[in-house]
C-alpha cells in the first residue's frame, strides 16, 4: 500500500496493527523506516497539530524533511497540485503529507505519482490520521470498543473528523450517538438532548464549530451554542466516572467546551496531540517499510 487517503482503505487488521504499533513506539520501541528517505508536508489549509506532529514524526523516524510553504510556492501562480507533486517527485521526495481545501484532492494523483501520499485532511471529506490517533487514545483507556458508547457532538456537516471516525468506530463495534444543531446534522441521525446522551457515554467527542466554513448568519452566538451544545462544567460532572472527553482541536474555549474542562481530569485532548506523533510514526513506518 503506497497511500493513506481514507480510513475505508484500511482493513480492521491494518487499523488494529497501527494502534498497537503506535503504542509500542510511544513505549520506546525503535522505529523501522529505511534510511535516506525524504518527506515534504504540503498544507494548502492552515494546520498546527497535523503539520507539526507529522514533521515531528518524520524527524523521529529518520526522514529528511523539506520545508514547503504553500503561500510562497508556485501554487500561488496557478501551478496545479498535480504539477506541484510531479515537481517534488522529480527532485527526489519520497513521501508527501497533503492537506487541501478540495474534497478527494488525491484522486488525480493516485497511480500517477511515485511519492507515497498521506491525506492530512481534504475539505469536508476525510482525516484518516486524526481518526487513528483518536482510536489509539480511546483504546489506551478502554482497550475494546465493543459495547462502548461514543457521542459525537457539534458541527457534523462540515467535519471530516466525524466522517472518518464514524467509519472506524462503528467498524470496531462502538455504539455511536450524535448531537448537533439541526442545520449541521447532515446525514447523521441525531439525539435531541445532549444531557441524555452524556449520561450514557463512555467517550464524548466534541467537534470544532468551523466558523470559516459557515455562511454569514449560519452561526450561533458563542453563548447560545455553549448553553445548548457545549460541554459545560455541569455537563462534565454528569458524565460517567470513567468517561473521557476528546476534541481534535483547535477548540473554541467557551463555545463547544468550557475553559475549565479543556484541561480537566476527564479531558484527553492533549494526550490526543501527543499520540498523534506516535500514530504518524507508525503510519510512516507502515507505508515506507518497502521503500529504500
Ligand atoms: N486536529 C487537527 O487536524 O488540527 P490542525 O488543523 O491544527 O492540524
Amino acid at each position: 500500500m503506497r497511500t493513506l487517503t481514507t480510513i475505508e482503505q484500511l482493513s480492521t487488521d491494518d487499523i488494529l496493527f497501527l494502534v498497537k504499533r503506535a503504542r509500542q513506539l510511544k513505549a520506546g520501541s525503535p522505529s523501522q523506516v529505511p534510511p535516506g528517505l525524504v518527506a515534504a508536508n504540503l498544507f494548502f489549509e492552515p494546520s498546527t497539530r497535523t503539520k507539526m506532529s507529522f514533521e515531528m514524526a518524520e524527524r523521529k523516524v529518520g526522514l529528511t524533511v523539506l520545508p514547503f510553504e504553500a503561500q510562497f510556492s508556485s501554487a500561488t501562480k496557478g501551478e496545479s497540485l498535480y504539477d506541484t507533486v510531479k515537481t517534488l517527485e522529480a527532485i527526489g521526495v519520497d513521501v508527501l503529507v497533503i492537506r487541501h481545501t478540495d474534497n478527494a484532492y488525491y484522486e488525480p494523483l493516485i497511480g500517477k505519482v511515485k511519492p507515497v501520499i498521506i491525506n492530512g485532511g481534504d475539505g469536508t471529506g476525510n482525516h484518516p490520521t486524526q481518526s487513528l490517533l483518536d482510536l489509539m487514545t480511546i483504546m489506551e483507556e478502554f482497550e475494546e470498543l465493543e459495547g462502548r458508547t461514543i457521542t459525537i457532538v457539534g458541527d457534523l456537516a462540515h467535519s471530516r473528523v466525524a466522517r472518518s471516525n464514524v467509519h472506524v468506530l462503528s467498524r470496531l463495534g462502538a455504539n455511536l450517538q450524535f448531537v448537533s444543531p439541526p442545520e449541521w446534522q447532515a446525514e447523521f441521525e441525531t439525539q435531541a438532548s445532549l444531557d441524555d446522551a452524556i449520561e450514557k457515554s463512555d467517550v464524548i467527542m466534541l467537534l470544532r464549530v468551523q466558523h470559516e466554513r459557515h455562511q454569514p448568519g449560519q452561526s450561533f452566538t458563542r453563548e447560545q451554542y455553549h448553553s445548548q451544545y457545549g460541554l459545560t462544567v455541569e455537563r462534565m460532572h454528569a458524565m460517567k466516572d470513567d468517561a473521557i472527553i476528546l476534541h481534535p482541536a483547535p477548540f473554541n474555549r467557551g463555545v463547544e467546551i468550557a475553559d475549565e474542562v479543556v484541561e480537566g481530569s476527564k479531558s484527553r485532548i492533549f494526550e490526543q496531540m501527543k499520540n498523534g506523533v506516535f500514530m504518524r510514526m507508525a503510519i510512516l513506518e507502515y507505508l515506507l517499510k518497502e521503500e529504500a
